[in-house]
């Protein structure tokens, strides 16, 4: 059997590692992968966007199965495409993926499914946005309703300042395309929560809940980044949470879609505010998470090939996905400059020996292969994710792990899973 995932961060790394532990024992190539996907799967130099490509390269190697973490090629039709060639691939069709590729359309369909989310409008026309945020008097959040490479958000604690993100995106261009239509909704306070779940069009898996720190600094502080570190699974995220996620959220947004015609098949990401008022979804996106993937993934004790052949063939309800039960904490290791523009080619030390380490895992992100070692390649350049009997341990492990790695200008937070934790970690 031979299985190709679509991507090279920290989430393909997890994707690549879980299949290599499936039974199938499947021969395993990546495209583009990176310096760490290439010591499991074959790294194939075609770009995760180059659809056409993935394609031709899915047909010329006789690929059996495609798993797709990122959202770019999901939201530009790559399940479609492949499907129409006969090919078998894990994800969302183009329109489905829509909802994260589009966050007019999900706040549309929100509204439509009466699901709790922030008060907001959605906007094509500068003037009207305008006019709109000229009566808001709280904190507001704009986001260009396209993809933006997730910085699309800027959550705007003076509303004049909406004002001003807004013109630069919708009139000035700030992203392209993707900024011309903005969300402008209420800013929500509380506790963020990522909620993945696997759909096959009909069943529902909902997966334990972790959180992402997406804020460069300890303390939540610091310019926001794709993330630097995750752990799951989320205490925060009690059984009344998850029941009320599952049933006031995935059931509902998958009965709208239902009712639009759009079939759901592969992974759901929830991304939820927990305020007063209760839990609020602030996003969703049509894969898995990352880091959230690097907390999950390794928690995996079911074959992901089984999983994501059943979730193709809509037959989830007949596949018993089983979980190790412990914790896990994953400490993202990043370039001097990350979230800005990163110098690369850094050498990086330590990466055997934190491996090495009792229920350590490293996941790479922006490493390139050089002579015996590997360099730095980009801003998130290493996951060091380590399971513990309790969240503590699996922090201290962790923590263990990224002592033993270093390179020129590494930044890493000091604080993954403090909220769990309590404040005392450092
Ligand atoms: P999104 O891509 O919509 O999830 O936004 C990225 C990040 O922006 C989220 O993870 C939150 O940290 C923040 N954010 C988005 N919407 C809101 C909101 N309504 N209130 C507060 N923070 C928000
Ligand atoms: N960790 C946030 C995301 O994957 O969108």
């Amino acid at each position: 059997m031979k299985v190709l995932i679509v991507g090279g961060g920290g989430r393909e790394h997890a994707l690549v590692k879980a299949v290599a532990r499936s039974a199938h024992h499947p021969e395993i190539l990546c495209a583009p992968g990176n310096g760490g996907t290439e010591m499991l799967a074959e790294n194939v130099a075609v770009a995760a966007e180059d659809v056409e490509g993935l394609c031709k390269l899915a047909r010329d190697r006789a690929i059996d199965l495609t798993v797709v973490g990122p959202e770019v090629p999901l939201c530009a039709g790559i399940v479609d495409r492949f499907e129409a060639s006969g090919l078998r691939i894990f994800g969302p069709s183009r329109s489905a993926a829509r909802l994260e590729g589009d966050k007019a359309y999900a706040k549309k369909l929100l509204a439509e499914a009466r699901i709790p989310t922030a008060i907001g409008r959605s906007f094509d026309r500068y003037e009207y946005a305008r006019e709109y945020i000229a009566t808001r008097d709280s904190a507001q959040v704009v986001k260009a309703a396209g993809l933006a490479a997730g910085k699309g958000v800027v959550v705007c604690d003076d509303p004049s300042d909406a004002l001003i993100e807004a013109e630069r995106m919708m009139v000035e261009g700030k992203f392209g395309e993707a900024g011309r239509c903005i969300v402008v909704e209420e800013k929500l306070e509380g506790e963020e929560l990522s909620i993945h779940a696997i759909i096959d069009g009909r069943s529902v898996y909902v997966l334990d809940a972790s959180q992402d720190h997406k804020r460069l600094w300890d303390g939540d502080t610091g310019s926001n980044t794709g993330g630097m570190g995750a752990y799951s699974p989320a205490p925060r995220a009690d059984a009344a949470v998850m029941s009320m996620v599952e049933s006031e959220v995935l059931v509902p947004i998958l009965d709208c879609l239902h009712r639009h015609d759009v079939d759901y098949r592969g992974v759901l990401y929830c991304g939820l505010m927990i305020t007063h008022a209760g839990p609020k979804v602030l996003e969703f996106n049509c894969r898995f998470g990352d880091p959230e993937s690097q907390v999950l993934l390794p928690r995996l004790k079911t074959d992901f090939v089984d999983i994501a052949q059943a979730c193709i063939d809509g037959k989830l309800d007949g596949c018993e996905i089983e979980w190790d039960p412990r914790p896990a904490v994953c400490v993202v290791l990043a370039s001097g400059g990350y979230p800005g523009t990163c110098e690369v080619g850094k050498p990086i030390e330590g990466i055997i020996e934190a491996g090495a380490l009792e229920n350590v895992t490293i996941q790479h992100a922006g490493t390139l292969r050089e002579h015996d070692g590997w360099v730095t390649d980009g801003g998130r350049v290493l996951s060091v994710t380590a399971l513990g009997d309790t969240l503590a341990q699996a922090h201290d492990r962790a923590y263990e792990a990224v002592k033993l790695i270093s390179f020129e200008g590494m930044q890493y937070r000091t604080d993954i899973a403090h909220r769990a934790l309590g404040s005392n970690v450092s």
